[in-house]
């Protein structure tokens, strides 16, 4: 039996090694058994951290090639050397995940390296390149994530047919590239290699993009992608991909049923959602039980069906984003410590990084109407935004929906270029309580993109001064 430990985590993603370094801060010995040869989880190797480095770098280069002239900036058609922006992006994940690493180092953390399985409440066997060795824990955080979620029929090989992996990593532009899901992670990615050159369609069985988000969002955000060159096949489903001599044929037909066809592509993205990992970890064995859909059960305080077991991030139920991850490992931290930790989940941004960005806190209209709740709307787009309209980044809108007896603010949705980061104000104001007059009556700098925050708060009662 080797070392004891007050906690082992099991998986070093956001939510893993987030609730570690916090362990950690609180005085508790820890130890975090992972894998993978970097840590930093699905976030920094193969997902959050990759993705935005693919898309900082396509947006930059679709804006030298078809933005720059009108600003007088002439540097001719921009070359895409694409070895070198993998390899930019390969720069970023490691920068990253060694920043974990040092993390660990700094806050004494052990890097248990190898696969984790609980062997028994309080016992968690790690299966290293140089053999086993069992840890004991006081408390034991599963954290091991989520893994892609696999279309029947449709085999993966992340060379011509590829998850959202295969996609960070295509060695040279598809001519042709058929995104199966109109999520996230389809139009993220399908932004990237759109801006470099390929002819996207993206296939989605419901029938909006973005199912769940604000429906007026997504028409926009919909209709704006689409003056970008994407093509939308909707409440489509695909029933097979067939290789070819050179490329694929994707079968597709209404998600109702009706007549099929068929679509070419030089390569097929499946990004259909993302389902718990929990493979090989010995949860039946130790008993803790999963839901339905595979996920760890737990209750209000992260804690499994078994004493001393607790699960936190994509494991769990919930949205699989990376600060949701982040705040619950931190919360179960501070609770194990005998503090009071928690986590707000009326109030975790989403947000689609593409350009423009869409970003959205709270409650959509179409879920108070469900829902039977009174609500005002303001709206103010960035047409009439002053520092939209010098950077010529007019798409878009802020929306603020408010209960219509108290004011305060129930959901607000934007698309824009920056709506990533001008969310966190909107996220801020909901956290405190505040209503749509609080947000009206804060002083914006000008000029910013944010002021349109400002301004569709004023529209919620009132008027916006600038429309
Ligand atoms: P993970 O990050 O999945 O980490 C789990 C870790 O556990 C992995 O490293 C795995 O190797 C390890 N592990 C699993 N089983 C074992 C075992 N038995 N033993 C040892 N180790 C094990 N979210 C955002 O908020 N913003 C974004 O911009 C964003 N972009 C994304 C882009 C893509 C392409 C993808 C795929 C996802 C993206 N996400 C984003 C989602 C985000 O990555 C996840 O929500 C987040 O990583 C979940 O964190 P986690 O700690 O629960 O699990
Ligand atoms: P998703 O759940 O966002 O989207 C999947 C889409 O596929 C949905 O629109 C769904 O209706 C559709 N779909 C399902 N089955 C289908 C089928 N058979 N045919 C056609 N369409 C089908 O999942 P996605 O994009 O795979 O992302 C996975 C997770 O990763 C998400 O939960 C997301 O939260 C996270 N992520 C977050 C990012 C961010 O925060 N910016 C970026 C990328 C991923």
């Amino acid at each position: 039996m080797a070392d004891a430990y007050d906690l082992v985590v099991i998986g070093a993603g956001p939510g893993g090694y987030e609730c570690a370094i916090k362990a950690a801060q609180l005085g508790q010995k820890v130890g975090v058994v992972e894998k993978r040869d970097a840590l930093g989880g699905t976030c920094l190797n193969i997902g959050c951290i990759p993705s935005k480095a693919l898309l900082h770098a396509s947006e930059l280069f679709e804006e030298a090639g078809h933005k720059f002239a009108d600003m007088g900036i002439n540097v001719g058609t921009p070359k895409l050397d694409l070895k070198k922006m993998l390899a930019f992006k390969d720069e970023a994940i490691d920068g990253n995940t060694k920043g974990i690493e040092f993390l660990f180092k700094k806050n004494k953390i052990d890097w248990l390296k190898g696969a984790g399985k609980i062997v028994a409440p309080g016992k968690v066997e790690v299966a290293g390149k140089d053999g086993k060795q069992t840890v004991e824990a006081k408390n034991i955080v599963i954290a091991t994530g989520s893994d892609v979620a696999k279309l029947p029929g449709v085999e993966i090989d992340e060379k011509g047919v590829v998850s959202s992996t295969g996609a960070l990593s295509f060695s040279k532009v598809p001519g042709k590239l058929v995104v199966i899901g109109g999520g996230v992670i389809g139009l993220e990615l399908g932004s990237v290699w759109s801006r470099l050159g390929a002819e996207v369609t993206v296939v989605e069985f419901m029938d909006a993009i973005l199912p769940g988000m604000d429906g007026e969002v997504c028409k926009t955000f919909q209709r704006t992608l689409k003056k970008q060159g994407f093509t939308f096949k909707l409440a489509t489903k695909v029933t097979g991909v067939a290789k070819q001599r050179s490329g694929y044929k994707v079968s597709v037909e209404p998600a109702k049923g009706g007549d099929g066809e068929t679509l070419d592509a030089d390569a097929v993205l499946v990004c259909i959602g993302r389902v718990p990992y929990t493979e090989g970890l010995g949860l039946e064995e130790a008993g803790v039980e999963t839901d339905e859909r595979g996920r760890v059960k737990v209750d209000g305080h992260f804690k499994t069906n078994v004493d001393g077991i607790y699960a936190i991030g994509d494991a769990i139920a919930g949205p699989m984003l990376a600060h949701k991850a982040m705040d619950e490992g931190s919360a179960l931290a501070e609770m194990l410590a005998g503090k009071s930790g928690h986590v707000n989940y009326d109030t975790i941004p989403g947000v689609v990084y593409t350009a423009p960005e869409v970003a959205s806190v709270g409650k959509t209209e179409e879920q108070l109407k469900a829902d039977g709740v009174e609500y005002n709307v303001g709206k103010f787009p960035f047409t009439a935004n002053g520092r939209a309209k010098a950077n010529k980044v007019t798409d878009g809108f802020v929306k603020i929906i408010a209960d219509k007896k108290t004011d305060r603010v129930l959901g607000v949705h934007i698309i824009g270029a920056n709506a990533g980061e001008m969310i966190a104000e909107a996220v801020i104001a909901m956290e405190f309580g505040g209503s749509s007059e609080d947000i009206a009556r804060t002083c914006f700098a000008h000029p910013t993109m944010s002021e349109a925050v400002k301004e569709a708060a004023l529209a919620v009662t009132g008027s916006p001064i600038h429309m």
